[in-house]
């Protein structure tokens, strides 16, 4: 079958190379030049476990194709997937004026029957929107369908997400995009045996929005809980293990620490409390999530300021950079919360990440920058953890007492065992034990 995906960004790039890998055939679009240049000579724009062998394989089985040109890709196929960015506007709600682009071109370059599908995580109604816009350019009357197919791909794991999904979800108006959707999720449907849901496309789209606000509620949760354990001498690692084996609840993003980042929590709970208000309700709840998220770091950052004391000239070694592990994506990460604050503060920064100290260093070019982590420990005042990467959790804990000018560790994101730490003579603190 053949496919077109607007946008080659981590969702799009993913998504175009996955159909291809399962035997569509894929056009990938993007008017950023330099990114198809970059694509046609095999380079990856974005580092996601993975892509490059499946990009690799998939354009020598002539199934996955780049062009800049958005015409191109109308005539290509009879199915366009747009996973173009929605940045946050200035008051949290999402900017779409890239998704209504991608529409208006393909309403005034299709010659017949075109379906739409939103894959980028959108507000409710966009979907009636982007219906609107299309009427409006198309010529002739031509027959046309918009869907909703909210992604729930995750950074670092998204192509083994795109092969096994919890479910897929579609929203549509007509059983003609229903039934070119399900053609189009058949192998992946077959393959992993998830549960294909049809609904409306309001439905489609609130579902993207309520599940990733859920998850980041789920974290802020937590991260409150941390705050009672610190305040009680509990340890949230045991209070979240004995909720977490409660089937209803589960263990899974029941982490406590320096809070969520990312592209999409931070900007989907925003998008979310903002389309609830034009919407007519106050959705306080997710207000607290924010705030609980934001308090975090601050909370973090007077850790550090206590055991510092002065902070003028003190070496810190922060170890990652990037959101999370698996991924070379900076948005909302912790690190750019502290290490402005820390050069204000006057510390000295040695940084380490195996992945996105690239994109810091775009940043903050004339930081220190370390390729090994005990380089990096090295003489250090402190040890700042902000990303759990394997090579943090698999340190040599007695060298890195060594390196270190004084033993102090801490930890946002709860690597290490307490007991442990304090049995090899660190001065460690995390998030939420004692
Ligand atoms: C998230 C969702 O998990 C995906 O399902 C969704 O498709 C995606 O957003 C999106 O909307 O595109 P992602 O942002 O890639 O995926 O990463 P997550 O693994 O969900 O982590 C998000 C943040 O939460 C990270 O900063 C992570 O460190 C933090 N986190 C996660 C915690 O602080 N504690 C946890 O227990 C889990």
């Amino acid at each position: 079958m053949k496919i077109t995906v607007v946008g080659t960004g981590y969702v799009g790039l993913v998504t175009g190379a996955c159909f291809a890998e399962v035997g569509h055939d894929v056009m990938c679009v993007d008017n950023d030049e330099s990114k198809i240049a970059m694509l046609r000579r095999m380079e990856m724009p974005i580092y996601e476990i993975g892509l490059q062998e499946l990009v690799e394989r998939n354009v020598a089985g002539k199934r996955l194709h780049f062009t800049t040109s958005i015409e191109e890709g109308t005539d290509f196929a009879e199915v366009i997937f747009i996973a173009v960015g929605t940045p946050p506007g200035y008051r949290g709600e999402a900017n779409l004026s890239y998704v209504e682009q991608v529409g208006r071109t393909v309403a005034e370059h299709m010659t017949s029957y075109r379906l739409l599908v939103e894959k980028s995580t959108v507000p409710v109604n966009t979907g009636m929107q982007l219906k609107r816009t299309i009427t409006k350019y198309i010529e002739g009357g031509l027959d046309f369908d918009v869907a909703s197919n909210p992604e729930f791909l995750r950074e670092g794991t998204a192509i083994e997400d795109a092969f096994q999904p919890d479910r897929i979800v579609i929203g549509v108006e007509s059983e003609r995009a229903a039934k070119l959707l399900r053609e189009v999720y058949d192998p992946i449907v077959k393959k992993s045996g998830c549960e294909f849901l049809v609904m409306n496309i309001a439905s489609a789209e609130l579902t993207k929005h309520a599940s990733n606000s859920f998850l980041a509620m789920k974290i802020s949760y937590i991260n409150a809980v941390s705050r009672v354990c610190e305040l009680a001498g509990a340890d949230v690692e045991q209070v979240a293990h004995g909720m977490g084996l409660d089937s209803r609840i589960g263990q899974k993003f029941l982490n406590a620490g320096v809070g969520y980042g990312g592209s999409c929590f931070p900007k989907d709970v925003d998008a979310f409390i903002h389309l609830s208000d034009q919407l007519g309700y106050d959705f306080q709840l997710l207000k607290e999530v924010q705030r609980i998220n934001q308090n975090q770091r601050e909370h973090m950052l007077q850790k550090i300021k206590h055991e510092l004391w002065v902070m003028q000239d003190k070496t810190i070694a922060i170890l990652g950079l990037a959101f999370k592990p698996g991924t070379d994506d900076l948005r909302q990460a912790p690190s750019l919360y502290f290490v402005p604050q820390l050069i204000e503060a006057r510390a000295k920064l040695k940084l380490w990440d195996p992945i996105a100290s690239d994109n810091f260093k775009k940043l903050y070019p004339d930081l220190t920058y370390c390729d090994d982590i005990l380089d990096c420990a090295k003489d250090a005042d402190m040890v700042l953890i902000l990303t759990e990467w394997p090579e943090v959790r698999d340190l040599d804990l007695k060298k890195l007492k060594k390196a270190m000018a004084v033993p102090v560790v801490m930890d946002g994101r709860n690597v290490f065992d307490p007991a442990e730490m304090h049995r090899l003579g660190f001065i460690y603190h995390s998030m939420g034990r004692p």
